[in-house]
């Protein structure tokens, strides 16, 4: 592994590590997806088997097979319809802590979870920390509808292509039995406008974007030896 790989892998499970210490005995915790999501449940899993009781709300199938190997009880919304703490990653967070998700396409189930909790705990290392997002917008579209769907979202002035797998010829189909769109803007000056006209879109699921959970948002920004903690308290107007 090469020092700037070294220097990530320090900084994913530093944020990890301090949100599974966030997590207390007997709460429901939101499990999300990723990378860095992967060494939250790594320390949880030493926390339970040191006596923790917690149950955990898979956000996807990668999650859900993580968390069984790591020994981490799981529930589901639908049980639990009201989550403690959401703990999830991003791909961007802007000074707003308005984010983008859905690189891994679970986006949707990680909002349902999100929208769930108390508190939304986001895990992230310092590049994913931008002036203004950018990345393209993954959005969730019922294969019904793609063709509309495509025509209205470009009529939003962005470039949406449809996600391919890789090992897989074709659509990525998401966990829901859907597709994945990115979607590529030009500029996303107000994030919170993007995503209410993406999801007034018949046929969308849900997008990356996550602009209405800022009050309760925490973000864990990793670093090799520390973390860096940013709340809705931070943010300037
Ligand atoms: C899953 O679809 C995504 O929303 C992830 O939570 C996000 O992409 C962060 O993943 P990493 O921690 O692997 O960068």
């Amino acid at each position: 592994m090469d020092e700037k790989a070294r220097a990530l892998t320090a900084a994913k499970s530093a944020a990890g590590f301090h949100a599974a210490d966030m997590v207390e005995d007997d709460m429901v915790i939101g499990l999300g997806t990723g990378s860095t999501v992967f060494y939250m449940i790594e320390r949880l899993s030493g926390r339970i088997r040191d006596g923790l009781k917690v149950s955990g709300i898979p956000t996807s199938y990668q999650t859900a097979m993580r968390a069984r190997e790591y020994g981490i009880p799981l529930t589901t919304l639908d049980d639990y319809p009201v989550v403690d703490l959401a703990i999830d990653g991003a791909d961007e967070v802007d000074p707003f802590l308005n984010l983008i998700k859905g690189r891994g396409a679970a986006m949707t189930r990680e909002k349902c979870v999100a929208a769930a909790a108390f508190r939304f705990i986001v895990v992230v290392d310092e590049q994913k920390i931008v002036p203004q997002l950018s990345a393209p917008v993954p959005v969730e579209i019922l294969p019904f509808a793609l063709t509309p769907a495509l025509a209205q979202l470009r009529g939003l002035g962005c470039r949406p292509v449809v996600r391919e797998g890789i090992k897989k010829d074709g659509p990525v189909i998401t966990d829901n039995g859907n597709f994945i769109v990115d979607c590529s803007f030009a500029e996303i000056a107000k994030p919170l406008e993007v995503e209410d006209a993406i999801d007034r879109i018949p046929g969308i699921v849900e997008s990356g974007l996550f602009c209405e959970f800022a009050d309760k948002t925490t973000v864990i920004v990793g670093h090799e030896k520390k973390c860096r903690i940013i709340n809705s308290t931070d943010i300037v107007p």
